[in-house]
């Protein structure tokens, strides 16, 4: 089993993803933080213990983070999540509390913890916490074996600037520090995560699962399609956050070139835009080419709690 950190901010995919990572045999959640992004920083870390309540795993600790970026005036992307970051969906009241531990010195002490037994980083939101822990504990690095990312876009473009990726354009200070540590990072862009699309019969697979975690992936799934089509007027919302726990237990369904990447952080129309500098040596595996159909069906075992 991958031991693994997921910091994220759910945010209806991150749910998606967080389900597979609690339910699949082959991955170890140790801890899950939380950060603004897709909504507020309270409501992403009160949706983070109502998905640790779905996925039955109680055990897993739950660290608020920051509430703002670094550096740019905060933004949200409820038109894709809704105002609850969870579509509106009727889901129960969290029992288990959140930690008294902030999720940047969570970061801190799990990574410290782990230099003997590494953490694979999973970040599916904003890059804030982590930015911070570096800036106050570079030596995190040692603890750390990879980060596994959904965030930037080359060739695809945007998805809220005609430029910017959401989790980028959110914090592009936090992510150029983490795109620029020298840590092993995967990276899933809008490049691959466009090509991963919620259809109908991908939709279908999902809810013929039977588990309880399958049932709510694809309630998420489903409000997520519903959203992505008032706002971008497809039906098939593209399958971003699950996308980085299935690369992890699953690599060989995708394919990257090795890049160097920059992040645009000066305001203007580029603003959080991500450069990939495609070399040999680059710390970066850009993910630009994935097997769709094996991807649905990992995410399917995964909702299985199979191997
Ligand atoms: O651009 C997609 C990303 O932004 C996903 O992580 C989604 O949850 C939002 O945070
Ligand atoms: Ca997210």
């Amino acid at each position: 089993m991958t031991r693994i950190l997921i910091d994220c901010d759910p945010g209806l995919d991150d749910a998606v993803a967080l389900l597979a990572a609690c339910h699949s045999p082959l991955l170890d959640v140790v801890a899950i933080t939380t950060v603004a992004g897709n909504v507020g920083g309270a409501q992403t870390a009160q949706n983070g213990r109502i998905i640790r309540t779905l996925a039955d795993s109680e055990d897993i600790p739950v660290h608020a983070g920051a509430p703002r970026p670094i550096l740019r005036d905060p933004v949200t992307a409820e038109d894709f999540h809704g105002t609850t970051g969870l579509g509106g969906l009727d889901v129960p009241e969290p029992s288990a509390p959140l930690s008294p531990t902030h999720a940047v010195n969570a970061l801190i002490e799990h990574c410290r913890a782990a230099k003997s037994d590494l953490l694979t980083l999973v970040m599916t939101g904003p890059m804030t916490n982590m930015a911070l822990a570096l800036t106050m504990a570079p030596d995190i690095m040692e603890g750390i074996s990879e980060i596994v990312l959904m965030g930037g876009a080359d060739r695809e473009g945007g998805n809220i600037t005609p430029f910017a990726e959401f989790n980028i354009y959110a914090d592009p200070h936090a992510a150029a520090a983490v795109f620029g540590c020298g840590l092993p990072i995967r990276c899933l862009s809008l490049d691959v995560t466009h090509t991963l699309r919620t259809t109908k019969d991908r939709l279908s697979q999902v809810r013929a699962v039977d588990t309880s975690q399958a049932d709510y992936a694809a309630a998420f799934l489903e409000a997520s399609c519903k959203l992505e089509f008032s706002a971008k007027g497809r039906r098939d919302a593209p399958l971003h956050d699950p996308s980085t726990v299935i690369a992890l237990a699953y690599p060989h369904l995708f394919e990257g070139r090795r890049a160097h990447v920059s992040v645009v952080t000066q305001e203007g129309e580029q603003f959080g835009r991500t450069i990939p500098h495609f070399a040999d040596d680059g710390p970066v595996l850009w993910y630009d080419k994935a097997d769709v159909e094996g991807v649905f069906k990992a995410l399917c075992a995964m909702l299985e709690g199979a191997a």
